[in-house]
This record gives C-alpha cells, structure tokens and sequence, in this order.
C-alpha cells in the first residue's frame, strides 16, 4: 500500500470496456503505516476508528464512514465493512450498519457514532455490533453506547438502542461501606483532564448512578470462556469502566468495574497474551495525538498496573501521531499481535490514516515502535 495503484484497472476487450476479474493479483503485501491505503477497488478505506472481527476464515473490518471536510466528523453513511483473508488487502463490503433518515432515531444522519466493534454470538447466531454514540446537535454530552444486530458479518445490521449504561448499579470493586452517594471531597471541574486535590474521584460516577453511567470510547473484549466485556471511557473520561455483557452480548448483566479512576484514558484495547490481559489506550486531547498507555492485569477486572507508554523512538511521546483503536490476534500466529491506530485528520475526516504497527513483548511488557513498511512474520 505504498502507492496509489491504478484506480479500476480496466480492461479493453472486443472494443468494450469491462472491469478486471477478481482474480487478479494482490495489490499489497505489507504494511505501510500512514500511507494512503487502497481497497479493492483503489479507493482509501474508509474504516476510522474500527475493529476487527475474524469469522470462519475471514477478516472483517467495521468502522467508521467518513466524508471530506469537517462534515466528516460526525456520521453521515454509517459503519462500513471490508473483508480480507490476508489482513494486507481489502475487499469493500459496503455500509454495514446505516444512519437513518427518521429524526427520531438516535442514529439519525448528522449523530456522532464513533469506533464500531463486532462480535459473533455462538448462542444466538447473530452478530452484534456496539458503537458509541452522540446524540445529533449535543456535542459529547450524551455518551451513550449503541448496538445493533445482524444475520451475516456484512449486514444488513438492524439497530437496537443506545442509551447510558448499568443504572442503579454499583462497581463489584467498590468495598460495602463506600457504596454511598454522599460525597468525599470536592466535584471536580468538568473541563479538566485531572482531578484537583481534595476532588472526589467518584464525584461523577454518583452524580450518574441513577441514570446511568457514561460511556463514551469503546472496545468490546470477549473472553476465552465466551463472556464478553464492553470497555469504555466513563465519568466525563476520567475512569475506565470494564462491565460485563448478558449472554446474548445486546446487554450489559450489571457487573462492572471501575479501572485506572482519575486517569483519564481514552482509546481502550484489550488483549490476552500467555494468561495475562494488556490494555493500551491513550490520554485525552480530543483529535489529537498524545502518549499512548499500557497496563496489565492477571483477570480482565483487575487490578490493572499501569506500564507506562509502550511506544520508543521518535514522536514516541506522540504515539507517531496515532491513537489506539484495536488490537488484533494474528489467527494461526501465536503471539502475533497488531496494534491498530488512526492518524486522525479531523479538518478533512475522510484522509484520516491508519497506523497499524506489530506488538512486541520487552520484559513482559508491550512495545511499539515505527516502522515505514513491515510485514507479518
Ligand atoms: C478522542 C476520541 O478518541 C475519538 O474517538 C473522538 O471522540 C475524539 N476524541 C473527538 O474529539
């Protein structure tokens, strides 16, 4: 994905015209973090701030639609599908869950709905897609999380609800005597990325606990046991909730837990190496890069210990102008893992790039480094 290749290779037959078979040769064979990267028709993925399903052989990757302009910020088509058994091309399967039309309905065109993530549901068949979502004209203030649901990877998925998460529900990690809403210190400021001295670090969580707690970037893990766990900024993003899913992963079942409080990480993914669970994700700075975070923790509800910024080398500090969306388990490569980041571009949406870097494991813990080109081992 170095170059652009020809755009619809064409063929002339007959003095007609007709596009090329489907058959012919891969276009890429590596990749080429940052760099224009083309589907199977030469045109740029359109796949921000995505996540990967493996299905019966095949990769599917689901994202984010995004148009020119600043316009592209917020969701005018939907979630878009490629597929790809090699992970270096892509095949555009089209919009796989689409904005609607209806005032009305929370995923009307014009909403934000960011960082789409898709499970298969051994249970019940289906494919379940969560996402988050903004209400249209209320900037973030809704941070809601969205799902819908679908018969075949590509869709069509069917919307189902949106809406805060785990109401009424207390943290399985909160002691007993905690578990009160009266305050311990001050509330913090809504705008800041850190708490004051003397704030309350759960000042936010009670203020939602009758509502709903917020739910604002996400990811979806799910466990080898087959439980599923939705991962998302909370608590105007200062803590991490993990909260599990019901059985049929539309859900949430009530058990969560409250991770890294007061650190104000966005951009979760989660992954299991040899027994242990690794987190990366980042700090808040809206569109903008910052030190990417890792943390590992013996079971997917912690306690998480935080491992400092996984990246080295140049514009380590910036994450090489990423931020994390996903992390992938190569099938068939034990101990392959690749880290997924887009390189947000939020004056002209639809040029975001993706930074698709491989993992390694420096003294138990996760490294990233730049690299122009790679391929997998
Ligand atoms: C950072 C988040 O990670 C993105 O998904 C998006 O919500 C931007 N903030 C918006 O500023």
């Amino acid at each position: 994905m170095n170059s652009y290749p020809a755009l619809f290779t064409l063929t002339v037959l007959c003095g007609t015209v007709s596009a090329a078979p489907d058959t012919q040769a891969p276009l890429h064979d590596s990749f080429s973090p940052g760099q224009i990267w083309t589907d199977n028709n030469g045109v740029h993925i359109n796949a921000h701030g995505g996540g990967i399903l493996y299905d019966r052989g095949t990769y599917y990757w689901y994202g984010e639609h995004k148009i020119e302009g600043d316009a592209g910020n917020y969701a005018q088509v939907g979630v878009h599908c490629y597929s790809s058994k090699d992970l270096y091309n892509w095949k555009d399967e089209g919009i796989a869950l689409k904005v609607s039309d209806d005032a009305k309905s929370p995923i009307v065109k014009g909403c934000i709905l960011e960082r789409p993530k898709v499970v298969y549901n051994s249970k019940t068949g289906k494919y379940v897609m969560w996402f988050h979502l903004e209400l249209k004209g209320k900037g973030y203030g809704a941070a809601y999380a969205g799902t819908a649901v679908a018969d075949k990877p590509t869709g069509p998925f069917t919307f189902l609800r949106a809406g805060r998460v785990n109401a009424g529900q207390w943290p399985v990690d909160m002691q007993k005597e905690k578990r009160t809403l009266a305050a311990e210190g001050s509330m913090p400021k809504l705008t800041s990325s850190s708490y004051p001295e003397g704030a309350d670090l759960a000042a936010f969580f009670k203020r939602d606990f009758p509502g709903g707690q917020m739910s604002r970037d996400m990811t979806i893990f799910v466990d080898d046991d087959g439980k599923a766990y939705h991962i998302y900024s909370s608590e105007e993003n200062g803590t991490t909730h993990i909260a599990q899913l019901t059985d049929d992963y539309t859900a949430h079942n009530g058990r969560f837990v409250r991770a890294f409080p007061g650190r104000f990480m966005e951009a979760p993914a989660v992954f299991k190496h040899e027994g242990k669970y690794y987190f990366i994700g980042s700090g808040c700075s809206g569109w903008y890069p910052n030190a990417a975070r890792s943390a590992v923790a013996d079971k997917i509800e912690g306690p998480w210990k935080e491992l400092g910024n996984p990246c080295t080398g140049p514009r380590a500090d910036k994450t090489f102008g990423g931020q994390s969306t996903y992390i992938l388990p190569v099938q068939g490569k034990p101990g392959t893992y690749i880290f997924m980041a887009d390189i947000w571009k939020p004056q002209n949406a639809i040029d975001g790039r993706y930074m698709w870097l491989p993992i390694r494991f420096e003294d138990g813990k996760p490294k990233l480094e730049w690299k122009n080109r790679w391929q997998l081992p």
